[in-house]
């Protein structure tokens, strides 16, 4: 086989596994009932709100933020409420990827008044969920994310939907997340299995509780639970 072919093969069975990590009905059984979880952990610590908001995040890259948040949307979005998922992680946006869409336009051209809201908001992917992927990468994320525009789009899709879903960098790295979170009800905070540092998983608590984050529970990613028979959970 080429190199080229090699390289085909390889990217056909990377789309593969992150489609099989995609929450469905024919998802495992432990996967469903883990983002049944956490989906009721975070009806009850933000329940009484009429539009519950919040984003997720964790110390470094790579460690399933953009998975979980997926997943977690389409989970809220089973329960029959209206959902928003959005990507604003403006510099390595990853959900239009994951579901097999165009990223643009989307959060950085609604940011940059270069389209309206409703034309960057895509409503036909999957039933109850909406989803605004990030658009095109911007020169400047940091200045767009912290603008009075994205104070007042956070405000306008409150009054429409009953969860708004966002997904956002690493918070040790840039400080995306802090500015992002402030906006919200709160942030989650995720860790990978033998990858996240306790160091780093300090540091990003503090950046948060600077910021005045609300941190609504953490998520480990990554674990392999034994069930019965050393059944084996997880994406691989
Ligand atoms: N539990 C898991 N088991 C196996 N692979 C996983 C798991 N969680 C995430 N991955 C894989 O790790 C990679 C990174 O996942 P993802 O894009 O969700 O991370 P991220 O934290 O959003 O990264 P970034 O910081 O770049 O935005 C992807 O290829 C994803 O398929
Ligand atoms: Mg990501």
């Amino acid at each position: 086989m080429s190199n080229q072919e090699v390289q085909k093969t390889e990217q056909a069975q990377t789309a593969l596994t992150q489609r099989r990590m995609i929450l469905n009905e024919s998802s495992p059984f432990a996967l469903q009932e883990a983002y049944k979880t956490l989906r009721t952990n975070i009806q009850f610590s933000l329940r009484g709100n009429a539009c519950k908001r919040f984003c997720i995040t964790s110390c470094s890259a790579g460690e399933g933020k953009s998975i979980t948040i997926l997943n977690l949307a389409i989970s809220f979005a089973q329960t029959g409420k209206r959902v928003l998922l959005i990507d604003a992680d403006l510099r390595r946006p990853a959900l239009a990827r994951l579901m097999v869409e165009k990223a643009a336009p989307g959060l950085s051209n609604v940011l940059a008044e270069q389209v309206e809201l409703a034309e960057a908001i895509r409503t036909q992917i999957h039933p109850n969920l909406d989803v605004m992927f990030a658009g095109d990468v911007p020169p400047n994320p940091s200045e767009l994310l912290s603008s009075e525009r994205m104070q007042s789009l956070v405000e306008q899709i409150s009054k429409q939907y009953d969860y708004v879903l966002i997904d956002t960098p690493p918070v040790n790295v840039v400080s995306d997340c802090c500015v992002i979170a402030s906006l919200l009800d709160g942030v989650l905070l995720l860790a990978r299995q033998g990858r996240s540092k306790k160091e780093g998983i300090k540091q990003a608590i503090n950046q948060l509780k600077l910021t005045d984050a609300k941190i609504l529970g953490y998520v480990l990613n990554g674990v392999t639970v034994k069930t019965k028979g050393y059944y084996r959970y997880g994406y691989k």
